[in-house]
Order: structure tokens, then sequence, then C-alpha cells
């Protein structure tokens, strides 16, 4: 990658995207053929509008960051240190910055990957990547939030609750986002990293899901993927993911229903104490005792109704079994439209699904063995 030059982006970017669906075709030895789509021989997607970022020069970016001064460092996450930058022309941006401490070549993928998903798509609840820089090293270059990421607002000491509103609008224009990415834009993409850190807020509250890092590209006929190693965070990992490294929509559906529990309930889908969030919430969504789930700090100010359709979402979003958890489609008929029809999302055993479902213990003993916490909130196999 350190030999990369600006005159072969062009040729990285579609070599990318052909790779994406090789590396896929490879992989997928126990992936199933939707025979269903297949038969119907659905039209091939539309070619993706030209990507609309722009090289930038790392003398613009240096200037831009006050020479990637620690005051303008906003972020740092699993790879990568995210600074605040002023362009010449007034603009606002955000340069992610691949850590030069990190030498390891899958994180180095993991950054293509991101630039390779995200230069492809729009969506007002998805991040727009303005460009990139590929000198001295590896940058992407967002737009800034203002608002930083929903995760900061919700859990920084000190700051203030966020109100109802915000949180039911927070939720709403992830839904749509996440509807966007799997079904919306030219390929379907599963994101596999869903959590309060990457989704950031714009000047409006405006959710936009972030953080391509672990995306997949996934072929429209396939039904799933199975992905070697598993990566992702804690407390919000799909159990079908987590114990046999599945990947479709619903890994994404999954974590989307833990992050509306946190957003809800204001609490960490893992807490200082290795609390589950999904295990204290699981027993107060099935006795209906839904007033509980409320963040407390909100001192009863929220609207009932929307109280009930985040909460049913969750519930359905967070079932053990993937097929009886919704589209992200259905997702949003039941967050925003008419009726909840609980009977029609009734499971035929209810108790079944309680059964198969296990608790964030389970999971850690799982990690004793076989998984890997990295110092971060994320986790991955040690052994590929
Ligand atoms: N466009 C942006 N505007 C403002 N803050 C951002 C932006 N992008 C990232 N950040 C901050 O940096 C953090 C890490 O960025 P992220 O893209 O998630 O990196 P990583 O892949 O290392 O997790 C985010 O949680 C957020 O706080
Ligand atoms: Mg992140």
């Amino acid at each position: 990658m350190r030999y990369l030059r600006k005159g072969s982006l062009k040729r990285l970017f579609s070599v990318r995207r052909r790779s994406f669906e090789e590396e896929n075709l490879n992989e997928n030895e126990n992936t199933e053929q939707d025979s269903k789509e297949a038969m119907v021989g659905l039209p091939e997607p539309e070619p993706s509008p030209k990507p609309t970022w722009r090289c930038f020069s790392y003398d613009e970016i240096v200037e831009s960051t006050n020479g990637f001064n620690s005051d303008n460092m906003v972020g740092k996450g699993g790879y990568a240190e995210v600074y605040k930058g002023v362009l010449k022309d007034g603009r606002v941006i955000a340069v992610k910055r691949l850590s030069r401490a990190s030498t390891d070549e899958r994180k180095e993928k993991e950054f293509l990957t991101e630039l390779g998903t995200i230069g492809h798509v729009h969506h007002p609840n998805v991040s727009a990547l303005l460009g990139c820089c590929i000198d001295n090293g590896l940058h992407l270059i967002f737009e800034f939030s203002s608002h930083g990421s929903v995760a900061s607002l919700l859990h920084e000491e000190n700051s203030a609750p966020i109100a109802w509103k915000i949180r039911y609008k927070i939720a709403i224009g992830t839904a749509r986002g996440l509807h966007y990415l799997h079904k919306g834009c030219p390929r379907r993409i599963i994101h596999r990293d869903i959590k309060a850190s990457n989704i950031l807020l714009t000047v409006d509250f405006e959710p936009q899901i972030s953080d391509f890092g672990l995306a997949k590209w996934l072929p429209s006929q396939w039904t799933h993927h199975s992905i070697v190693p598993i990566e992702g965070t804690f407390g919000y990992l799909a159990p079908e993911y987590f114990m046999h490294g599945i990947v479709d929509e619903k890994t994404d559906v999954f974590a989307f229903g833990v992050f509306l529990l946190e957003i809800i309930s204001g609490r960490k889908p893992v807490d200082g104490s290795h609390q589950s969030l999904l295990n204290w919430a699981r027993p107060l969504l099935k006795e209906g005792d839904i007033e509980r789930l409320v963040d407390q700090r909100l001192r009863g100010e929220y609207d009932v109704t929307q109280l009930k359709r985040l909460t049913f979402t969750a519930s359905l979003c967070i079932r053990a079994s993937a097929t009886w958890r919704p589209t992200m489609s259905e997702v949003l008929e039941v967050m925003e439209e008419g009726e909840m029809d609980k009977e029609c999302w009734k499971m035929p055993d209810e108790e079944d699904d309680e059964e198969e479902f296990w608790g964030f213990e389970d999971l850690e003993c799982e990690c004793n063995s076989p998984f890997s916490t990295s110092p971060q909130d994320s986790i991955s196999t040690a052994s590929s």
C-alpha cells in the first residue's frame, strides 16, 4: 500500500470493486443460492453514479488540521485517528488517518474497504466521503459531523441527556440509512459494525452511518455469506454471526435492535461491570414493562406511542432466530406507519426463541477460547 501513487487510485477503485466480488465468491463455500431471486432473474444493479470525491494533497490536509495537531483529534477508533480540519474555503472536514502504529495488513485492507464502499454510497443518513489522500499514509476525508457520535453524546460523563425527540430522530434516520445500504444502493451492503460510536450526528442531529471498515458487498442472489474472522463489537453481535460467522442483512438488523435499546435507555451494550444491555432489557420487553426501559434522565419526558414503536421494533430485531427478525423495510413500517400488528409478528412458539437465546455470560465463555478482545470494544478471531 505504501507504494500506491495517486494516478493508480482510480484503477484501485475498480479493482477493489471487482475484488470484493471475487473475494466473496472464493470465500463463499457455504453460501446457499436464493433460488427465488435467481428464478425471477433480477436485473443487474444499476451502475454506480460517478464518485463525487476527489484527491486531496497531503499539504492541504496537513494545513487544514494544523499539522495533525493533537488538539484537533476528535476520535480514535480501532485502527485510525480522526482529526477535525478546516479547508481554505471554510469547509469543516474530518480526516481519518490510518494509525502510524498500525502495520497490520488487515487494517490497511479495512481502510481500503471503507474507501471502496463509502465512495459509492449517497444518502442523507450515510456519512459523505469528500475524498482521500494517499501520500504519507492513508487518509479519508469526510464532512465533519459537528455533534460527534451518538456514543459520545449518549455516554460521555457530564453530557446533558439527549431529548426524546432527538433520540427518535436518530432511530428513524439510522433505520433509513441502513435500509438504503441493504436495499436502496447499487450494491447490497452489510455494514457489520452498527453501533453508537459509528453513528455520527450532523448539526441538525441527522444521524449518519459511518465507519465502513468491516462492510461487505453481497451479490443479490446470495442469501448470506460465511465470514472468517468474526469481527464486530461486543454486545451488538447476532448469535448466528458470533457462533457460525454467518453474515447477511439480519446481522445489521440485530445490531440495530441493540442500538435502539441503547438510545432508549441511555445504557451501554456492555457496561463496566460486564452487564449486558440485552440481558437487562429482554425480560422488561417480554413483560411489556417498557417504561422501565427509558433513560431515567429524561424524567418521563417522552412520547409513549413512539416509545411503544421503538421498543416493539427492538424486540423484533434482537430475536435469536434471524429468520424471525424483520428486514429493514419492515422495521421502517413498524417504526413509522399505522397500526402495529403484533399478531402478525408472533412466532409459532415464543418459548423456543427464549431458550435459544444466549446471554453475555455465554458469550464470555466463548471468548475465553478462540476469540481475543482488542483494547477497544471490538473483537476478532486470533486464528486468521
Ligand atoms: N466525520 C466525522 N465527524 C466528526 N467526528 C468523526 C467523524 N468521523 C469519525 N469521527 C469520530 O472518530 C471516531 C472514530 O471514527 P471511525 O470512523 O469510527 O474510526 P474507527 O474505524 O477507528 O472506529 C468516531 O466514533 C467519531 O467520534
Ligand atoms: Mg468506529
